[in-house]
């Protein structure tokens, strides 16, 4: 199998890149970083230097990889060095608001566009994105967060809008948008104090159920939305 990884060196994507090695032996694994190139090396480990906000990186990265099983975004962005996520209204800048959009959404759309192709060449492939619980309207009773929840949920709205198009296209591609529980990385970090020990997930637990979730899902659950146990959620 080949398998891309993007955000690969964030809690979750590098657990998951982890844990695909240690699992599946007979895949290969091309990862992407950002800032930093992660130590981490294994046999059936490729890393590639992705900045997502960059169109013709992406392009670029697509004309290495003729065919891909997999492909699995877990980039994403709540806090940056000078902003939290808003509690207010009050508190909307313009430019965190499209630096999230251009994290959080932009990035599965051109993924998909650029590796329409190299996902088409599999016989069962899927396309899924770690989105958040967050990102659904209807399930939003507390406000806040306001530039994340929106990203989210455009970015929610993008892959319903991909899985529709790609049951034509690309029908043996399964699309999915994935909760993974609160996790404990560094987007997480600033905001565990309220949430209860076992509700708060080690990397290796969350990417441990997401990818159970992976595995089992199938062309009938293309276009979900699904928390790390498999249950649907509300858009
Ligand atoms: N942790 C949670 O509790 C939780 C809950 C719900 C959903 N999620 C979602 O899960 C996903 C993974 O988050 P995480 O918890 O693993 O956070 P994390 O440890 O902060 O990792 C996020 C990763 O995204 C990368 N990234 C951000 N912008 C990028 C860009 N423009 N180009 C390339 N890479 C970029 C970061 O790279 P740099 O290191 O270069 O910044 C980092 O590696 C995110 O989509 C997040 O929204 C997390």
């Amino acid at each position: 199998m080949d398998i891309l990884i993007t955000g690969g060196n964030g809690g979750i994507g590098l657990a998951m890149v982890q844990a695909i090695l240690n699992t599946m032996p007979d895949a290969t694994v091309h990862a992407t970083w950002r800032s930093k190139e992660p130590e981490f090396q294994h046999n059936n480990l490729v890393w590639h230097s992705l900045d997502l906000t960059d169109e013709s990186q992406i392009e670029n990265l697509s004309k290495r990889l003729s065919k891909l099983d997999w492909l699995i975004n877990a980039a994403g962005l709540l806090h940056n060095q000078t902003h939290m996520p808003e509690k207010t209204i009050q508190s909307i800048e313009s430019d965190f608001f499209l630096e999230s959009l251009k994290a959080n959404t932009l990035p599965s759309l051109l993924l998909a566009r650029y590796f329409q192709p190299a996902l088409k060449q599999s016989e069962d492939s899927r396309f899924a994105v770690i989105s958040a619980r967050v990102g659904s309207i209807s399930d939003n009773y507390l406000g806040g967060w306001i530039s994340y929840r929106c990203a989210k949920a455009a970015l929610n709205m993008a892959l319903k809008t991909i899985s529709i198009e790609w049951k034509r296209t690309v029908p043996k591609c399964t699309v999915l948008a994935l909760h993974p529980g609160t996790t404990n990385t560094p987007l997480s970090k600033p905001f565990q104090r309220n949430v209860s020990p076992e509700k708060l997930f080690s990397p290796e637990k969350s990417v441990q159920q997401l990818l159970n979730v992976i595995k089992t899902s199938s062309s009938d659950s293309t276009g979900q939305f699904l928390a790390y146990d498999g249950t649907e959620l509300p858009w």
